[in-house]
Protein backbone atom coordinates (compact mmCIF):
# COMPACT_ATOMS: atom_id res chain seq x y z
CA UNK A 1 0.00 0.00 0.00
CA UNK A 2 1.44 3.12 -1.07
CA UNK A 3 -0.39 6.77 -0.57
CA UNK A 4 0.67 10.23 -0.56
CA UNK A 5 -0.74 11.52 2.69
CA UNK A 6 -1.36 8.47 5.23
CA UNK A 7 1.61 6.45 6.93
CA UNK A 8 0.93 2.67 6.82
CA UNK A 9 2.97 0.29 9.83
CA UNK A 10 2.14 -3.30 10.71
CA UNK A 11 3.09 -4.76 13.56
CA UNK A 12 1.95 -7.36 15.62
CA UNK A 13 -1.71 -7.97 13.62
CA UNK A 14 -1.77 -3.98 14.44
CA UNK A 15 -2.17 -1.37 11.44
CA UNK A 16 -1.46 2.08 12.59
CA UNK A 17 -2.65 4.61 10.18
CA UNK A 18 -1.35 8.28 10.42
CA UNK A 19 -3.08 10.96 8.19
CA UNK A 20 -0.53 12.74 7.17
CA UNK A 21 -0.62 16.09 6.18
CA UNK A 22 0.35 18.06 9.47
CA UNK A 23 1.28 21.14 8.18
CA UNK A 24 -2.65 21.49 7.26
CA UNK A 25 -3.28 20.24 10.63
CA UNK A 26 -4.07 16.94 8.64
CA UNK A 27 -7.20 17.93 7.39
CA UNK A 28 -9.29 15.96 5.49
CA UNK A 29 -9.10 17.76 1.87
CA UNK A 30 -10.70 15.06 -1.23
CA UNK A 31 -7.83 12.93 -2.19
CA UNK A 32 -7.56 12.10 2.02
CA UNK A 33 -10.47 10.99 2.04
CA UNK A 34 -10.30 8.91 -1.19
CA UNK A 35 -6.89 7.61 0.07
CA UNK A 36 -8.81 6.95 3.70
CA UNK A 37 -11.17 4.71 1.96
CA UNK A 38 -8.39 2.70 -0.10
CA UNK A 39 -7.10 2.03 3.13
CA UNK A 40 -9.76 1.10 5.13
CA UNK A 41 -10.55 -1.60 2.47
CA UNK A 42 -6.93 -2.24 2.35
CA UNK A 43 -7.28 -2.86 6.11
CA UNK A 44 -10.35 -4.95 6.17
CA UNK A 45 -9.01 -7.26 3.26
CA UNK A 46 -5.50 -7.83 5.01
CA UNK A 47 -5.49 -11.27 6.90
CA UNK A 48 -2.46 -10.14 8.68
CA UNK A 49 -4.02 -7.05 10.18
CA UNK A 50 -6.63 -8.17 12.88
CA UNK A 51 -6.67 -4.44 14.19
CA UNK A 52 -6.23 -0.45 13.33
CA UNK A 53 -4.73 2.23 14.76
CA UNK A 54 -5.53 5.46 13.58
CA UNK A 55 -3.91 8.69 14.29
CA UNK A 56 -2.78 12.05 12.87
CA UNK A 57 0.98 12.91 11.82
CA UNK A 58 2.54 15.85 14.10
CA UNK A 59 2.30 16.74 17.56
CA UNK A 60 -0.70 19.48 17.24
CA UNK A 61 -3.46 17.65 15.66
CA UNK A 62 -5.85 14.27 14.82
CA UNK A 63 -7.40 15.88 12.04
CA UNK A 64 -8.48 19.58 12.24
CA UNK A 65 -11.77 19.00 9.90
CA UNK A 66 -12.43 18.34 5.93
CA UNK A 67 -10.33 20.79 4.03
CA UNK A 68 -11.61 24.15 4.17
CA UNK A 69 -10.43 25.23 1.02
CA UNK A 70 -12.40 22.23 -0.91
CA UNK A 71 -15.21 23.44 0.99
CA UNK A 72 -15.07 27.17 -0.18
CA UNK A 73 -15.59 25.55 -3.84
CA UNK A 74 -18.16 23.07 -3.68
CA UNK A 75 -21.58 23.93 -4.68
CA UNK A 76 -25.29 22.18 -3.93
CA UNK A 77 -25.15 18.79 -5.86
CA UNK A 78 -21.27 18.55 -5.22
CA UNK A 79 -21.48 19.56 -1.27
CA UNK A 80 -24.26 16.71 -1.34
CA UNK A 81 -21.80 14.45 -2.64
CA UNK A 82 -19.04 15.13 -0.80
CA UNK A 83 -21.09 14.14 2.38
CA UNK A 84 -21.86 10.93 1.04
CA UNK A 85 -18.04 10.34 0.00
CA UNK A 86 -16.91 10.95 3.52
CA UNK A 87 -20.01 9.24 4.99
CA UNK A 88 -18.78 6.15 2.88
CA UNK A 89 -15.50 6.33 4.21
CA UNK A 90 -16.48 6.88 7.62
CA UNK A 91 -18.57 3.75 7.40
CA UNK A 92 -15.53 1.70 5.91
CA UNK A 93 -13.51 1.72 8.99
CA UNK A 94 -16.75 1.28 11.11
CA UNK A 95 -17.83 -1.55 9.81
CA UNK A 96 -14.48 -2.80 8.78
CA UNK A 97 -15.00 -5.97 10.92
CA UNK A 98 -11.96 -5.36 13.18
CA UNK A 99 -11.38 -3.33 16.21
CA UNK A 100 -10.67 0.14 15.23
CA UNK A 101 -9.22 2.44 17.86
CA UNK A 102 -8.68 6.27 17.20
CA UNK A 103 -5.76 7.61 18.91
CA UNK A 104 -6.67 11.47 19.23
CA UNK A 105 -3.38 13.21 19.32
CA UNK A 106 -4.35 16.75 19.02
CA UNK A 107 -7.70 18.99 17.54
CA UNK A 108 -10.34 16.65 16.14
CA UNK A 109 -12.57 18.90 14.92
CA UNK A 110 -15.26 18.61 12.35
CA UNK A 111 -14.86 16.13 9.83
CA UNK A 112 -11.95 14.75 12.57
CA UNK A 113 -14.38 14.51 15.36
CA UNK A 114 -16.44 12.52 13.17
CA UNK A 115 -13.77 10.10 12.18
CA UNK A 116 -13.26 9.42 15.58
CA UNK A 117 -16.61 8.74 16.13
CA UNK A 118 -16.95 6.14 13.68
CA UNK A 119 -13.74 4.33 15.37
CA UNK A 120 -14.95 2.01 17.82
CA UNK A 121 -12.32 3.59 20.60
CA UNK A 122 -11.43 6.55 21.35
CA UNK A 123 -8.42 7.23 23.67
CA UNK A 124 -7.58 10.91 24.00
CA UNK A 125 -3.96 12.47 24.53
CA UNK A 126 -4.77 15.31 27.46
CA UNK A 127 -3.93 17.81 24.97
CA UNK A 128 -6.46 16.62 22.26
CA UNK A 129 -9.64 19.12 21.56
CA UNK A 130 -13.05 17.96 20.27
CA UNK A 131 -15.55 19.88 18.62
CA UNK A 132 -18.51 20.09 15.97
CA UNK A 133 -17.54 23.91 14.56
CA UNK A 134 -19.67 23.44 10.95
CA UNK A 135 -22.37 25.80 12.61
CA UNK A 136 -19.22 28.84 13.12
CA UNK A 137 -18.59 28.81 9.13
CA UNK A 138 -22.53 28.51 8.67
CA UNK A 139 -22.46 24.99 7.73
CA UNK A 140 -24.09 21.47 9.27
CA UNK A 141 -21.53 18.84 10.01
CA UNK A 142 -21.75 16.36 6.40
CA UNK A 143 -19.62 12.93 7.95
CA UNK A 144 -22.32 12.13 10.39
CA UNK A 145 -21.54 14.15 13.45
CA UNK A 146 -25.49 14.88 13.78
CA UNK A 147 -25.82 11.18 13.56
CA UNK A 148 -23.24 9.60 15.96
CA UNK A 149 -22.96 12.46 18.34
CA UNK A 150 -26.25 11.67 20.00
CA UNK A 151 -25.77 8.49 19.89
CA UNK A 152 -22.39 8.56 21.94
CA UNK A 153 -22.97 11.19 24.47
CA UNK A 154 -26.98 11.72 24.10
CA UNK A 155 -29.13 14.34 23.00
CA UNK A 156 -28.20 16.86 25.13
CA UNK A 157 -24.61 16.99 24.68
CA UNK A 158 -24.69 16.28 21.18
CA UNK A 159 -26.85 19.35 20.38
CA UNK A 160 -24.77 21.60 22.98
CA UNK A 161 -21.34 20.61 21.39
CA UNK A 162 -23.18 20.99 17.51
CA UNK A 163 -25.08 24.16 18.03
CA UNK A 164 -23.03 26.20 20.03
CA UNK A 165 -19.64 24.77 17.87
CA UNK A 166 -17.65 25.22 21.09
CA UNK A 167 -14.14 23.16 21.12
CA UNK A 168 -13.72 20.97 24.38
CA UNK A 169 -10.86 19.64 25.89
CA UNK A 170 -9.76 15.91 26.67
CA UNK A 171 -10.92 15.82 30.58
CA UNK A 172 -14.43 17.20 29.19
CA UNK A 173 -14.19 14.46 26.52
CA UNK A 174 -13.82 12.03 28.70
CA UNK A 175 -16.73 13.23 31.19
CA UNK A 176 -19.40 13.46 28.54
CA UNK A 177 -18.40 9.70 27.30
CA UNK A 178 -16.60 10.92 23.86
CA UNK A 179 -13.70 9.24 24.71
CA UNK A 180 -13.44 6.27 27.26
CA UNK A 181 -9.43 7.29 28.20
CA UNK A 182 -7.19 10.17 28.54
CA UNK A 183 -3.46 9.82 28.81
CA UNK A 184 -0.31 12.27 28.30
CA UNK A 185 0.59 12.84 24.55
CA UNK A 186 4.08 10.88 24.56
CA UNK A 187 2.07 7.47 26.10
CA UNK A 188 -1.02 7.77 23.69
CA UNK A 189 -0.06 5.32 20.98
CA UNK A 190 1.38 3.10 23.83
CA UNK A 191 -1.97 3.15 25.57
CA UNK A 192 -3.74 2.51 22.33
CA UNK A 193 -1.70 -0.48 21.06
CA UNK A 194 -2.21 -2.16 25.11
CA UNK A 195 -6.21 -1.55 24.61
CA UNK A 196 -5.64 -3.08 21.23
CA UNK A 197 -3.35 -5.91 22.40
CA UNK A 198 -6.15 -6.47 25.13
CA UNK A 199 -8.67 -7.11 22.53
CA UNK A 200 -6.80 -9.06 20.20
CA UNK A 201 -6.16 -11.26 23.13
CA UNK A 202 -10.13 -12.51 23.27
CA UNK A 203 -12.10 -14.45 20.99
CA UNK A 204 -12.05 -13.07 17.76
CA UNK A 205 -14.97 -14.09 16.34
CA UNK A 206 -16.59 -12.75 19.56
CA UNK A 207 -15.36 -9.58 19.33
CA UNK A 208 -16.20 -9.08 15.57
CA UNK A 209 -20.11 -10.26 16.61
CA UNK A 210 -20.09 -7.62 19.89
CA UNK A 211 -18.97 -4.93 17.62
CA UNK A 212 -21.53 -5.96 14.86
CA UNK A 213 -24.53 -6.59 17.90
CA UNK A 214 -23.86 -2.89 19.38
CA UNK A 215 -23.75 -1.21 16.06
CA UNK A 216 -27.04 -2.85 14.50
CA UNK A 217 -28.56 -3.39 18.12
CA UNK A 218 -28.55 0.58 18.73
CA UNK A 219 -30.51 1.38 15.67
CA UNK A 220 -33.71 -1.81 16.90
CA UNK A 221 -35.82 -1.84 19.42
CA UNK A 222 -34.71 -3.60 22.73
CA UNK A 223 -36.73 -6.61 21.81
CA UNK A 224 -34.77 -6.81 18.42
CA UNK A 225 -31.86 -6.00 19.62
CA UNK A 226 -31.66 -9.07 22.17
CA UNK A 227 -33.02 -11.56 19.12
CA UNK A 228 -29.75 -10.23 17.28
CA UNK A 229 -27.80 -10.85 21.18
CA UNK A 230 -28.94 -14.57 20.83
CA UNK A 231 -28.47 -15.29 17.29
CA UNK A 232 -24.88 -13.96 18.01
CA UNK A 233 -24.79 -16.50 21.40
CA UNK A 234 -26.36 -18.74 19.24
CA UNK A 235 -23.22 -18.40 16.43
CA UNK A 236 -20.43 -18.65 19.00
CA UNK A 237 -21.64 -21.54 20.58
CA UNK A 238 -20.41 -23.50 17.20
CA UNK A 239 -17.14 -22.37 17.50
CA UNK A 240 -13.92 -24.14 18.62
CA UNK A 241 -13.08 -20.38 19.99
CA UNK A 242 -15.36 -21.26 22.61
CA UNK A 243 -14.19 -24.61 23.21
CA UNK A 244 -11.31 -23.60 23.54
CA UNK A 245 -11.74 -20.22 25.64
CA UNK A 246 -13.87 -22.39 28.31
CA UNK A 247 -11.58 -25.25 28.21
CA UNK A 248 -8.23 -23.06 28.68
CA UNK A 249 -10.64 -21.22 32.02
CA UNK A 250 -11.18 -24.89 33.49
CA UNK A 251 -7.35 -25.72 32.37
CA UNK A 252 -6.34 -22.12 34.30
CA UNK A 253 -4.25 -21.16 31.18
CA UNK A 254 -4.79 -18.35 29.05
CA UNK A 255 -6.54 -19.38 25.70
CA UNK A 256 -5.21 -19.77 22.28
CA UNK A 257 -7.98 -18.37 19.91
CA UNK A 258 -7.81 -19.26 16.26
CA UNK A 259 -10.78 -16.74 14.95
CA UNK A 260 -12.30 -20.43 13.90
N1 LIG B 1 -8.98 23.01 6.44
C1 LIG B 1 -7.95 23.51 5.73
N2 LIG B 1 -6.83 23.97 6.32
C2 LIG B 1 -6.76 23.92 7.66
C3 LIG B 1 -7.80 23.42 8.46
C4 LIG B 1 -8.96 22.94 7.79
N3 LIG B 1 -9.99 22.40 8.44
N4 LIG B 1 -7.44 23.52 9.74
C5 LIG B 1 -6.22 24.05 9.76
N5 LIG B 1 -5.79 24.31 8.51
C6 LIG B 1 -4.52 24.89 8.07
C7 LIG B 1 -4.47 26.40 8.31
O1 LIG B 1 -5.13 27.10 7.26
C8 LIG B 1 -2.99 26.63 8.33
O2 LIG B 1 -2.51 26.60 7.01
P1 LIG B 1 -1.43 27.73 6.52
O3 LIG B 1 -0.24 27.54 7.40
O4 LIG B 1 -1.17 27.37 5.08
O5 LIG B 1 -2.10 29.04 6.72
C9 LIG B 1 -2.45 25.36 9.01
O6 LIG B 1 -3.46 24.38 8.86
C10 LIG B 1 -2.19 25.55 10.50
O7 LIG B 1 -3.38 26.02 11.10
P2 LIG B 1 -3.47 27.35 12.00
O8 LIG B 1 -4.86 27.86 11.93
O9 LIG B 1 -2.38 28.29 11.63
O10 LIG B 1 -3.14 26.73 13.44
P3 LIG B 1 -3.61 27.32 14.84
O11 LIG B 1 -2.86 26.52 15.86
O12 LIG B 1 -3.50 28.79 14.88
O13 LIG B 1 -5.18 26.96 14.95
C11 LIG B 1 -7.13 25.53 14.76
C12 LIG B 1 -5.61 25.62 15.01
C13 LIG B 1 -7.48 24.05 14.67
C14 LIG B 1 -7.89 26.19 15.93
C15 LIG B 1 -7.47 26.27 13.44
O14 LIG B 1 -6.59 25.80 12.42
C16 LIG B 1 -8.87 26.05 12.97
O15 LIG B 1 -9.80 26.64 13.52
N6 LIG B 1 -9.07 25.19 11.93
C17 LIG B 1 -10.36 24.95 11.35
C18 LIG B 1 -11.17 24.02 12.23
C19 LIG B 1 -12.55 23.78 11.64
O16 LIG B 1 -13.36 24.65 11.57
N7 LIG B 1 -12.78 22.52 11.22
C20 LIG B 1 -14.05 22.11 10.72
C21 LIG B 1 -14.12 22.26 9.25
S1 LIG B 1 -15.72 21.78 8.66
Amino acid sequence: MNFTHLLIAVKDGVATLTVNRPDKLNALDDQVVAQLHQAALALRAAPEVRGVILTGAGPKAFIAGADIGDLAKQGVLDGRQRALTGQAMLRAFETMGKPVIAAVNGYALGGGCELAMACHIRIASENAKFGQPEVKLGITPGYGGTQRLPRIVGKGNALHLLLTGETIDAHEALRIGLVSKVVPQDKLLAEAEQVMKTILANGPVAVKLVIEAVHRGLEMTLEEGLELEADAFGLVAATEDMQEGLKAFLEKRAAKFRGK
